[in-house]
């Protein structure tokens, strides 16, 4: 299927484009009461998440409501760790919860390596019914974790400010940490690989958590898994975002992928100078930002503009939008990237 509207994927490739792509981290969500219409006919978050239709659904959503330039497939990060063997719940206006953890070396006899396409057949079903519904509108991005976020989450069980708990893991159990990492890192390569057999245009993998680890710690227990991801697929352009990670830009700049999403911590300059010109940047704005007044949105969008100007880009927020922001602000934001030249 050809794409009538491709400027993501030329922008990640570093071809030319008429003007700037824009998304949104989290744009499937709670922003949109439409959203929200949909999730209150189900029981909650993961039924809808496991019913192919109601996925595909407001996965589409943001591209009808909001005009964003590419839709991302409507899942979490954590149905890997389901896949795995270990489930979880997602509990009202508190987040993810894990019944079972994983302590101990007995622990991950409990866990197999993923098969994408029998273990995450809803998601790999949610995809095909998205694709055939966009009819190539806009490109279709798939995700998965990166293996140090989603073991920061079997580790600790739930979402946690310091996950102490998986830390201790890493100084404790290295050689456990590093066999859980591999069996995390193999089920997401078969993860990733069914879903662009199912259409996906793109895929990002996020590391919400690398800025919690010491450079030691993310170079010895997150970027090797990463790189191996990166190598692993070859068939779509590949997005790496690394949250917090500032400390290894230039490590970023050497991995087997085409754009690095960026956070707001540090400035556009500094990043694309340690990052290399041979990567596009995706962010950056503060989702902060969308606090303002449209004038202050407006104005601050236009900025980060300006920074990125003549340089390889993807528009997106630093993080994903957080959910009581207003709807109308995300569409200034889409809408002053659209008008920039
Ligand atoms: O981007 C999108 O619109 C696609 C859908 C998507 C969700 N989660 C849906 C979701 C994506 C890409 C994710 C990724 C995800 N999930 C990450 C990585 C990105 C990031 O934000 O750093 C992480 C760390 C998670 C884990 C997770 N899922 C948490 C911590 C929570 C609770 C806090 C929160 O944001 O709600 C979730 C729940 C979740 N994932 C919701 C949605 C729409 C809200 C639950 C609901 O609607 O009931």
């Amino acid at each position: 299927m050809q794409l009538k509207n491709d400027l993501l994927i030329r922008a990640a490739k570093g071809e030319s484009v008429e003007r700037t792509p824009v998304w949104l981290m989290r744009q499937a969500g709670r922003i949109l009461p439409e959203y929200r219409a949909v999730r209150e006919s189900v029981s909650g978050f993961i039924e809808l998440a496991q019913t192919p239709e109601l996925a595909a659904e407001v996965t589409i959503q943001p591209v009808d409501l909001l005009g964003v330039d590419a839709a991302i497939i409507f899942s979490d990060i954590l149905v890997i760790p389901e896949a795995m063997g270990l489930p979880y719940e997602m509990v009202e206006k508190r987040g993810p919860f894990f019944p079972e953890t994983i302590q101990s070396a007995s622990d991950l006899k409990k866990l197999r390596v993923a098969n994408g396409t029998d273990d995450l057949r809803y998601v790999i079903d949610a995809i095909s019914i998205t694709k055939k519904a966009l009819n190539g509108r806009v490109p279709l991005i798939g995700f998965a974790g990166a293996p140090w976020t989603i073991f920061a989450y079997m580790i600790e069980g739930s979402g946690s400010k310091t996950f102490s708990k998986a830390r201790a893991m890493l100084y404790r159990e290295a050689i456990l940490s590093h066999k859980l990492l591999q069996m995390i890192t193999d089920s997401t390569i078969n993860y990733l690989k069914a879903q662009i057999d199912a259409g996906v245009n793109l895929v990002q993998v996020f590391d919400s958590w690398a800025g919690i680890l010491p450079p030691d710690h993310y170079k010895e227990f997150s970027l090797p898994y990463i790189t191996q991801i990166c190598d692993a697929i070859h068939e779509v352009p590949k997005t790496v975002f690394a949250k917090g990670a500032f400390f290894v830009r230039e490590e970023m700049g050497q991995l087997n992928c085409e754009t690095i999403g960026l956070d707001w911590n540090i400035g556009i300059a500094e990043s694309r100078k340690m990052i290399g010109p041979d990567k596009t940047l995706q962010g950056n704005l503060d989702p902060a930002a969308l606090y303002g007044s449209p004038k202050q949105v407006e104005d601050a969008t236009n900025a980060m503009m300006d920074q990125f100007k003549g340089c390889r880009h993807i528009a997106n927020l630093g993080h994903g939008v957080y959910p009581d922001i207003d709807p109308e602000m995300v569409k200034i934001f889409i809408q002053t990237v659209k008008n920039y030249r």
